[in-house]
């Protein structure tokens, strides 16, 4: 499909700063849906002014059913085996200790993945004694897939991945990576902070048996929201973080009762930003009915344009060099450049990036155009 260079897909009236700067920033921040946004303070407004008028028990149980169902069809699943929390991490906890691989057993990840994936499974490890293998980055911080499959053995309990890889958008395919855990009796557990809203996410297709995400990254949503897919033999489990909604009644109130909800609501535990909730429906809706089959193509244009052109520039473009393995996260070093100055300079271009460790992290997406990346390269080679 051809589109002309100054073609949005997320519009600049959904999203209007797309216009004032040269956003390609999504891996650390993406720009926030304007109708989340205002949903959010909406309902932040009415709380400040009302109480439980504006917000009553009925409210604070079904607050979070929208976002149940929005995210059941991100992940095409169904509402039944969504949690939402506040965070990836609040939700990947409770899962590591319901899942608790003992000693003897091994939990298999990468060691480019995110702390916040695997510092839950670290306590746990550290707890009952199993281990971490880790499968190490060449130079390009790439993960060789192939070492990373075949280091899940009889020995392995669970293999934790982040489905994107934060640094540099590496991009494994889930299918694989379950069907190797389940046959050797592993669960496979994804980290999708970096893959939601930019890739699809197809839980019945691949076999995944838990993903965990936050809202506000490549979901456009606000900070304050994370959901998480459980499989329904984890829903089995016992959560470790329970709190009143962990209750299949949460109005029940009697303590030395804890009957847990018998789906994937038992991972839910207590209060939060609820007004979050209410804006990360809107955004998520919002990618489901433009479609991962347009996002995904419109991304991989504008990020492959990026790639392109920063290779022109002499830049050493990290991460794996097959398309099908990358995502639209671009990481780059430029060979005799201090990446802090160079994304200093890129900042007071209004080109905005993150400098990450030693490299520069470019993320645009849906709210991006070729222009933008044209606009981004020009200061690049005035920087250089
Ligand atoms: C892959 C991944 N997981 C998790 C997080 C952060 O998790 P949380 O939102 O729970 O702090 C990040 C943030 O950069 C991330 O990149």
């Amino acid at each position: 499909m051809s589109i002309s260079n100054s073609f949005r897909l997320g519009s600049p009236d959904i999203f209007p700063p797309c216009e004032r700067h040269v956003y390609l920033d999504a891996a650390s921040v993406g720009l926030s849906h304007k109708g989340g946004a205002e949903a959010i303070s909406n309902w932040q407004n009415a709380l400040a002014e009302e109480g439980t008028i504006a917000f009553d028990e009925q409210a604070e149980v079904e607050c979070l059913d929208n976002l149940n169902d929005a995210t059941a069809r991100l992940f095409n699943a169904t509402t039944d085996d969504i949690a939402v929390a506040s965070s990836e991490t609040t939700l990947m906890q409770s899962l590591a200790w319901a899942v608790m691989p003992g000693k003897g057993t091994k939990v298999v990840t990468t060691d480019t993945t995110h702390p916040s994936s695997i510092y839950p499974w670290k306590r746990l490890c550290d707890h009952t004694g199993a281990e971490i293998s880790w499968a190490r980055s060449d130079a390009t911080m790439t993960i060789d897939t192939d070492a990373l499959e075949a280091m899940i053995d009889d020995d392995t309990s669970v293999v934790v991945l982040s489905h994107v890889e934060w640094g540099t958008g590496q991009l494994f395919d889930l299918k694989r990576f379950a069907d190797k855990a389940h046959k050797h009796g592993a669960i496979l557990v994804i980290d999708a902070t970096q893959s939601a809203g930019q890739v699809p996410i197809d839980v019945a297709a691949t076999g995944a048996d838990a993903v965990a995400t936050s809202t506000y990254k490549w979901l456009c949503g606000p900070f304050g929201t994370g959901m998480m897919y459980v499989s329904p033999e984890l829903q089995k489990l016992n959560p470790g973080i329970l709190g009143w909604r962990s209750h299949k009644d949460m109005w029940d109130f009697q303590a030395n009762r804890l009957e847990l909800a018998d789906n994937a609501k038992r991972y839910e535990f207590g209060t939060m930003a609820y007004g979050t909730a209410y804006g990360a429906t809107e955004s998520v809706r919002h990618l489901l009915d433009t479609g991962f089959d347009k996002i995904v193509a419109h991304n991989r244009k504008v990020s492959n344009h990026l790639i392109d052109g920063l290779r022109e520039l002499g830049a050493d473009v990290l991460g794996p060099k097959d398309e099908a393995d990358r995502s639209a996260t671009v990481a780059a070093r430029f060979p005799g450049k201090n990446s802090r100055d160079f994304a200093k300079t890129l900042k007071d271009a209004n080109v905005i990036a993150s400098l990450r460790r030693d490299f520069i992290r470019f993320s645009p997406h849906y709210y991006n155009n070729i222009d933008d990346i044209d606009q981004g390269l020009e200061a690049i080679k005035a920087a250089l």
